[in-house]
């Protein structure tokens, strides 16, 4: 069986899917910080919190666990800038946790989920996996030290990983039966679905004057199904005896905010209206992911890579999760 913390959360419930739909068998570990009970819709799950230990041998005790994947984790980058403890506890602490009872049980393979916010201000675009890892927040810092971490035990205990760097995850699966639904929301195409959907009476677009072809800033979005996928083909990969590795998943386009609120208009029909703010600190101009290396080595093929497709699975998802206010 594949483990997989976090599964009750957006990205985590959407590999889940794929998941079963490939043919494994899947315990999902959650401990509902952030996650929703009606994503728990594949395998069995366990409540469980990383940070209690006993909880969580009772887990391997109980399923014949082959390989993790691991999703959980908080994930507000500005609140980990005000309340650093919280982030480096559970993301980093209670990783180290898991790490202890995997290497208890001889489990020797292990997916996780990290960032584009490992490196920092990008120095060069697009950014690749060898780009310096310089992260400017306490979120981006802990997920760079799991990253150390892996890499040490890998060479000590035996253990293969692989670290996936997402860029923006985005949009929802295409049945609609998972999205995403953060509470607070912070990711631009939600916010801008709320505003569409008349949840918020306007979006704000931090920053006009970047050098960017129309001021606003660039990010690469990445569809949650593709993402899903990729984990798959990493948890194959290790399974066919693949080395520790590390890989980028971005969509290669980067996307101004400006562009993916036109797109939302057209896709949506709604007006969508957008306040022009000041920039915010710490947002680089542009971020864009090279993901050439998943592509050649896990034959990794994003299908979900044009705007229209990520806006239109997520719209079609918020307007399900939203029934009642529209
Ligand atoms: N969303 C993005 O664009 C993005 C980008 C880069 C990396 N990531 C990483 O991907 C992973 C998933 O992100 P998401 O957007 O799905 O977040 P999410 O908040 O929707 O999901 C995280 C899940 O982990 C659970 N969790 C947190 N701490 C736990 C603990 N101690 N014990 C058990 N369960 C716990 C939460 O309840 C939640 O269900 C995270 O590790 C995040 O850092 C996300």
């Amino acid at each position: 069986m594949i483990l997989v913390t976090g599964g009750a959360g957006y990205i985590g419930s959407h590999a889940n899917k794929e998941l079963t739909l490939a043919g494994y068998e899947t315990v999902v570990l959650d401990n509902m910080s952030y996650g929703h009970e009606d994503f728990l819709k594949w395998g069995v799950y366990e409540n469980v919190d990383l940070g209690d230990l006993d909880s969580l041998r009772k887990v391997f005790q109980k399923y014949k666990i082959e390989a993790v994947m691991h999703f959980a984790a908080f994930t507000y980058v500005g609140e980990s800038v005000e309340d650093p403890q919280k982030y480096y506890l559970n993301n980093l602490k209670n990783t180290l946790n898991l790490l202890q009872v995997m290497n208890e049980f001889k489990i020797k393979k292990i997916i996780f989920s990290s960032t584009c916010a490992t490196y920092g201000n990008p120095q060069e675009i697009p950014i690749t996996e060898t780009h310096p890892q310089d992260p400017i927040s306490p979120y981006g810092k802990a997920k760079l030290m799991v990253e150390q971490v892996l890499s040490d035990y890998s060479i000590a205990y035996g253990l293969r990983y692989v670290s996936l760097r997402y860029f923006n995850a985005a949009g929802a699966d295409p049945d609609g039966d998972v999205g995403e639904r953060h509470n607070p929301e912070t990711h631009l195409i939600p916010l801008i679905l709320d505003a569409a959907a008349g949840k918020r009476e306007d979006i704000k677009i931090f920053g006009t004057d970047y050098t960017t072809h129309d001021g606003t800033c660039i990010r690469d979005y990445i569809h949650v199904t593709d993402l899903a996928d990729a984990h798959i083909k990493a948890l194959k990969y290790l399974e066919n005896g693949g080395k520790s590795e590390v890989f980028n998943l971005g969509n290669g386009n980067g996307f101004s905010v400006k562009q993916v609120i036109e797109e939302a208009r057209k896709v949506t029909g709604k007006e969508i209206k957008s306040t022009e703010t000041d920039r915010r600190p710490g947002d680089p101009p542009v971020l864009v992911g090279s993901s050439k290396k998943a592509r050649e080595i896990l034959k990794w093929q994003p299908k979900y890579d044009n705007l229209t497709e990520i806006i239109s699975t997520a719209w079609e998802w918020h307007k399900k999760d939203n029934a009642d206010m529209m």
